[in-house]
């Protein structure tokens, strides 16, 4: 589903991202861990058109996407949320929904008076999806936290996305609100939207993953299922500098 090979992204003499490699299957929650400073989100801002890469390929089912801008990305079915919650905060929750489904469709991007019904039916979808729908005619900057998280993913599911990236949506939420999100995950994913996701909280990471990879200064360096992947010395090593005996070593790395 999507596929970077040999990703890399320099900033100045610095190397962001060395040599990155992984592939996404359609239907997977794949998610991204590593260090502060690690390269998760310039990862997302390569694939996401934000700060093209400086070398590599990057391809969504099949089209190399490395070179194209952030909404050509976006219509063609990847969709990125931001660490950041932000909205249109004195438009109705419905209206930003609409905003997604109206420009981040194909052929979503000639200028309207009136929105199409069928940015209106997508956008009621994505609300009905994201439990949004009986709360679409308050304004955004009316919303608890967690249902701006909410409008977020209606928003970007709204432009008919096949692919979210997440970056890192569990922070700042509390363990009840966190269980909510895993559950409007697991939920997204099961209408068939593959999700990657940058994450610093290890119990969000086991409850969805089906895999993980490991960035470490730009480069990746353990992939695989998230048990193997986080009883890996390497891991450890990368986030204490020695290999951990306890369970107080892992929870204090937040794995
Ligand atoms: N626009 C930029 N210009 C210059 N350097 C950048 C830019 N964006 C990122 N970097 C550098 O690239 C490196 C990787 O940063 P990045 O934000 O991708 O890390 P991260 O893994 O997302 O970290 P965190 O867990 O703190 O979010 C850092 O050294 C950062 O300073
Ligand atoms: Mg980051």
């Amino acid at each position: 589903m999507l596929r970077c090979n040999e990703v890399t992204k320099t900033y100045g003499g610095l190397a962001a991202l060395d040599g990155v490699t992984f592939s996404v299957e359609r239907g997977e929650v794949f998610a991204i861990v590593g260090p502060n400073g690690a390269g998760k989100t310039t990862l997302f801002d390569t694939i996401s058109g934000l700060a093209p890469a400086t070398s590599g390929t990057i391809t969504l089912e099949d089209v190399e996407i490395q070179r194209m801008a952030p909404n050509r990305i976006c219509q063609l079915g990847l969709a990125r949320l931001f660490q950041t919650s932000v909205s249109f905060s004195s438009q109705s929750v419905f209206t930003n929904v609409l905003v997604g489904s109206t420009f981040g469709r194909e052929r979503g991007t000639r200028f309207r008076l009136r929105y199409p019904q069928e940015s209106i039916d997508a956008a009621l979808e994505a609300l009905e999806v994201c439990d949004l729908y009986s709360k679409q005619e308050l304004l955004a900057k009316q919303l608890p936290v967690i249902d701006l998280k909410r409008l977020m993913f209606a928003s970007a599911l709204a432009t008919g996305a096949s692919v979210l990236l997440l970056d890192e949506p569990f922070a700042g939420l509390n363990r009840e609100e966190r269980d909510e999100l895993i559950e409007l995950v697991r939920k997204i994913n099961g209408t068939g939207v593959t999700v990657v996701m940058i994450e610093h909280i290890m119990k969000a990471v086991q409850a969805l993953a089906d895999r993980m990879l490991v960035l470490h200064h730009g480069q990746p360096i353990v992939e695989g299922r998230p048990a193997e992947v986080l009883s890996d010395p390497r891991v450890a090593e990368v986030y204490l500098g020695k290999s951990w005996s306890t369970k107080e070593d892992a929870d204090a790395a937040g794995l």
